[in-house]
C-alpha cells in the first residue's frame, strides 16, 4: 500500500501535464508553418516562399519583412495573397537580396511571425579552358565539338579594346539528350 501512495502522485501529474497538453493542441491559435527558401540560390533565378497558417479563427493579413523593413509588392519582389496563405516571389536575386525574411500573419485578435534566410550565391565566372574539344577561333567564335551534359550552362563572351567598358553577352548552354547532339550543336553556332 505504502507504493501505491508513492506512486500517485507521479501519476496524478502525468494525467495533468497530458491534459495541459491535449488542450494546448485543439486550443492553439494562429499558427505559422516553417518554411524555407531553397537553398543555393544563383543570382538571378526567381525564388519564393510560401507563408501558410492554421488555427486562424477570424480574417487574417499577411506581411513579409525583409532584414526589419517591411517589403512592398513591386519590381524586385511580388507577393501572392491568399485566404490561408502569402506567396513571396523574390525576382531576379542578386546578392544584395540575401537576408532575413519574416512572415508575419495578424488577426484582428492574434498574431504570429516566421523569420527564414535567403542565401543568394554570386554567379562563378571561369574563363573557358582550351582543350581538344574547346577552342576560340580568330573571328572570336566559341567551338564546342562533342557537347555533352557538363557543357551546360552560361556563357559570356566579353570584348574589349583597352578603351572604355568592354562590351558582354551572356548566352545560355542547353544540351539535350545524346540523340540530337550535332544538331544542338550547329545550332549554337548561329548564336556565336
Ligand atoms: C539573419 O539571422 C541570422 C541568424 O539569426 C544572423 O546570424 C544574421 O546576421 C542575420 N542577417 C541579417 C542580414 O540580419
Amino acid at each position: 500500500m505504502a507504493g501505491v501512495s508513492l506512486l500517485s502522485p507521479v501519476f496524478s501529474w502525468i494525467t495533468w501535464s497530458v491534459t495541459i497538453f491535449v488542450y494546448g493542441a485543439f486550443c492553439e491559435g494562429l499558427d505559422i508553418q516553417p518554411f524555407q527558401f531553397p537553398r543555393d540560390v544563383q543570382e538571378g533565378e526567381d525564388v519564393q516562399a510560401l507563408c501558410s497558417i492554421v488555427g486562424a479563427k477570424s480574417e487574417v493579413k499577411f506581411k513579409w519583412f525583409k532584414d526589419s523593413s517591411v517589403i512592398q509588392s513591386e519590381k524586385r519582389w511580388k507577393i501572392l495573397d491568399h485566404e490561408t496563405f502569402s506567396v513571396l516571389v523574390v525576382q531576379s536575386p542578386s546578392v544584395e537580396s540575401s537576408g532575413n525574411y519574416s512572415c508575419v500573419a495578424q488577426s484582428s485578435s492574434e498574431e504570429d511571425r516566421y523569420t527564414t534566410q535567403l542565401l543568394v550565391k554570386d554567379e562563378v565566372v571561369v574563363p573557358v579552358v582550351e582543350d581538344a574539344r574547346i577552342s576560340l577561333l580568330e573571328d572570336g567564335s566559341l567551338r564546342i565539338l562533342d557537347t555533352t551534359q557538363s557543357d551546360k550552362g552560361s556563357y559570356t563572351c566579353e570584348v574589349s579594346n583597352g578603351i572604355g567598358n568592354s562590351l558582354m553577352k551572356t548566352i545560355q548552354l542547353s544540351v539535350e539528350g545524346t540523340m540530337c547532339l550535332d544538331i544542338i550543336h550547329q545550332y549554337q553556332y548561329q548564336y556565336s
